[in-house]
């Protein structure tokens, strides 16, 4: 059952009474009920769980822990990757390439003594194929790639290109001829495929007060997806002729239900979900709970209706759009600024309930994007009902700062 933002707020109160702001948490109910919403959607398509929406060592492992629908991580970097194989963890797939030579260096000690457990890296291009070759020499055992495959949605012959902008790898002559390159070379060995489609995943289709500028996003998607469907399956045909496929990878928490109905799909990725940042308020599939929230101390008031809050200014990578600066969450209608917005040290709020609020009080807000959000805090304060029941460190409480 769904908490008003009234009750919410009250359960805050009580949780939060000794503790001085500004801080983060996550709200543990919240969270699973967004874990739970996310594996109804992916109808038992194993989720691999996306590192960078979450940064905390502490909350991968206990996602990883809830449920077998869950399978393994995909990192953002092999610096991060490696640290987390140190610390136990198994089945980590690296989205993006690295040209961190060290780092692969580390991946080849690691992959000679553990072969079938060392993360899997991407790769789109021989020049990344080089630059593995020349960084670890004569690795004992092969390093295990992963192929990135373009799900971009191309228009007008490819002169627009809707999607991320990643890999040149998009047909099935493509992919088969980078992974037949791979099969020539002994030190490395082809084991999976990613085909993320972040302009139908990562990319709301409810906006509100936009209803043409949705529905136009709603049928981009529609047509994108029935294209990427069938070329991403003739894909995988294409480059299981070279290598065994351990897995293919797609998706992300906007579109699990996509990914699900897809059987050469062996997988699908979701991160932000755990969070519910506000950029996934906007789809029509599902509804998510706001999960990891940071509260700001209301500092002074500068006149009626308005109090200004301690910091706040924590925004969101991407288009610099005002949807990436934070939302005052609790207690509800506070505004932003339309001058300032959320400020380095100082963000002002308007709205009646700022006369309701005294210096000293919280300010709850959510961030626009998932994992960033830690690397502002050292700590998580996780809370269960009314209560602080776990207080786990960041990446960045832990040291570790990889992007
Ligand atoms: C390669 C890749 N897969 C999946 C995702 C989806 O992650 P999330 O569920 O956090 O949106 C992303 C996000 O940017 C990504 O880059």
């Amino acid at each position: 059952m769904r908490l008003t933002p009234e009750a919410r707020l009250e359960r805050y109160a009580t949780a939060f009474a000794g503790l001085d702001a500004p801080f983060a948490f996550v709200d543990l109910d919240a969270m699973w009920s967004n874990s739970a919403d996310m594996l109804r959607r992916a109808a038992g398509k194993p989720i691999r769980v996306a590192s960078k929406s979450l940064r905390c060592r502490a909350l991968l492992q206990a996602i990883l822990d809830r449920d077998p629908g869950y399978r393994g991580l995909l990192a953002f970097t092999l610096p991060e990757a490696l640290w987390l194989a140190r610390g136990g963890f198994r089945d980590l797939v690296v989205a993006y390439p690295t040209t961190d030579r060290a780092a692969l260096r580390e991946l080849a000690a690691m992959t000679a003594e553990h072969p079938a457990d060392a993360p899997v890296i991407m790769v789109d291009s021989a020049e990344h194929l080089d630059l593995i070759e020349e960084a670890v020499g004569q690795a004992a055992a092969p390093l295990r790639v992963c192929l990135d495959v373009d799900a971009a949605f191309w228009l007008g012959g490819g002169r627009v290109k809707i999607g991320p902008k990643r890999t040149p790898i998009r047909t099935p002559e493509q992919a088969g001829d980078l992974a037949r390159q791979v099969a020539e070379r002994p030190r490395l060995r082809l084991v999976g495929m990613m085909c993320y489609e972040g302009h139908i995943a990562g990319q709301g289709d409810k906006i509100p007060g936009a209803r043409l500028k949705s529905a136009a996003i709603a049928r981009m998607q529609r047509v994108s997806h029935r294209e990427l469907r069938e070329r991403r399956a003739a894909v995988v045909t294409a480059v299981s002729q070279v290598a065994a496929l351990e897995f293919v990878n797609a998706g992300g928490t906007g579109d699990l239900e996509l990914v699900a109905g897809e059987p050469a799909m062996t997988e699908a990725t979701a991160g932000s979900g755990f969070y519910a940042p506000t950029l996934f308020d906007n789809y029509s599939r599902f509804r998510l709970e706001p999960a990891a929230l940071f509260a700001q101390p209301v500092a002074r008031r500068p006149g009626p209706g308005i109090v200004t809050a301690l910091g706040g200014g924590y925004l969101a990578s991407g288009v610099g759009g005002k949807d990436r600066m934070p939302t005052p969450y609790l207690p509800q209608d506070l505004t932003l600024d339309a001058l300032e917005g959320t400020g380095e040290v100082q963000t002002p709020l308007h709205g009646a309930a700022a006369d309701a609020l005294r210096v000293g009080d919280n300010v709850y807000f959510r961030h626009a994007k998932a994992g960033e959000l830690c690397e502002r805090f050292d700590r998580l304060f996780l809370v269960h009902g009314d209560a602080i029941v776990d207080e786990v460190p960041t990446y960045r409480g832990e040291g570790r700062c990889f992007l």
